[in-house]
């Protein structure tokens, strides 16, 4: 037999492969009846948690590489790929990412939480009057969630990456097209759900946009214009198993329009 290769024979071989591959999951898809049991990638999307517990141990770089491999093949409006990572594995550095965010929520409850200072006040009154002039500007920006978070971070009894041995942080591209923040919510989506299929937690970090006002810490971390920090993603082993600890979800109805008729289903 010959050593030599047939380059047009593997290629044959190749497409032989694809066509053979393409036509079984074709032939899965059909086969699916109602009720069927979750695929694995619906099992991943059903399982994964937001990860606050994290072991000590860091995660293979090979695996984070997988992973950020899966948000580079997400889809973008126009295929502009608005996005970039910086992956931050040094203890020190994660730990003053973690400072700065914990003091612009000092600063930030400080002037905005008008219930440190004492009823009747001038100080409360001057708070308040602020919180009321600036709810007006911007309607969410005193919503219950993100204030009560700022206010735990301030006072060091929640942690912003959670003590995480990897924190990804996802760039956006303002130039992309239309809105490339949806994107990079595209991007880390499969990188959650890839994470979750290898066995690693993770937990989106949005207060991670506080660090874009520290701009010597941004150079040093290596995000530049045009990009700006949008989102970031811990990443580790968990603790315990939070698969097990069900998370509410609105049943939202749902228009559903077939034949001619409107129907809500839920
Ligand atoms: C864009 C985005 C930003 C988030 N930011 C934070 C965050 O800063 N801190 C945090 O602990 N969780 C954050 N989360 C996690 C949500 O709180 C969590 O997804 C939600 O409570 C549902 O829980 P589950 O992820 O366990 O299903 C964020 C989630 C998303 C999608």
């Amino acid at each position: 037999m010959s050593d030599v290769v047939d380059v047009e024979d593997t290629e044959d071989l190749e497409c032989a492969l694809e066509d053979d591959r393409t036509a079984r999951r074709r032939v899965a898809i059909h086969d699916i009846a109602p009720g069927a049991d979750w695929n694995e990638v619906e099992e991943a999307i059903l399982t994964r948690r937001s990860i606050r517990k994290f072991k000590g141990r860091q995660p293979p770089a090979h695996l984070i590489r997988r992973i950020l491999e899966m948000g580079r093949f997400a889809p973008s409006q126009g295929n502009c790929q608005p996005w970039s990572f910086v992956v931050v594995r040094d203890r020190e550095m994660i730990a003053e990412m973690e400072q700065y965010c914990v003091a612009v929520c000092q600063n930030m409850t400080a002037g905005i939480d008008y219930t440190n200072y004492e009823s009747g006040s001038e100080q409360r009154a001057a708070i308040l009057q602020n919180t009321q002039v600036l709810n007006r500007q911007n309607p969410n920006s005193f919503h219950p969630v993100p204030m009560t978070a700022i206010k735990s971070i301030a006072k060091g009894r929640f942690a912003v990456f959670h003590k995480a041995p990897t924190v990804i942080l996802i760039l956006v591209d303002k130039r992309g097209v239309g809105v490339p923040e949806v994107d990079v919510g595209v991007v880390g989506t499969n990188i959650v759900l890839a994470a979750q299929s290898l066995g690693l937690g993770t937990c989106w970090v949005g207060f991670s946009r506080l660090l874009s006002s520290n701009t010597a810490l941004c150079e040093k971390l290596g995000v530049a214009a045009p990009f700006e920090i949008a989102e970031a993603i811990c990443v580790g082993y968990s603790i315990g198993n939070p698969a097990q600890q069900p998370v509410s979800r609105q049943t939202h109805e749902i228009i559903w329009w077939e034949g001619g008729q409107k129907e809500v289903l839920y």
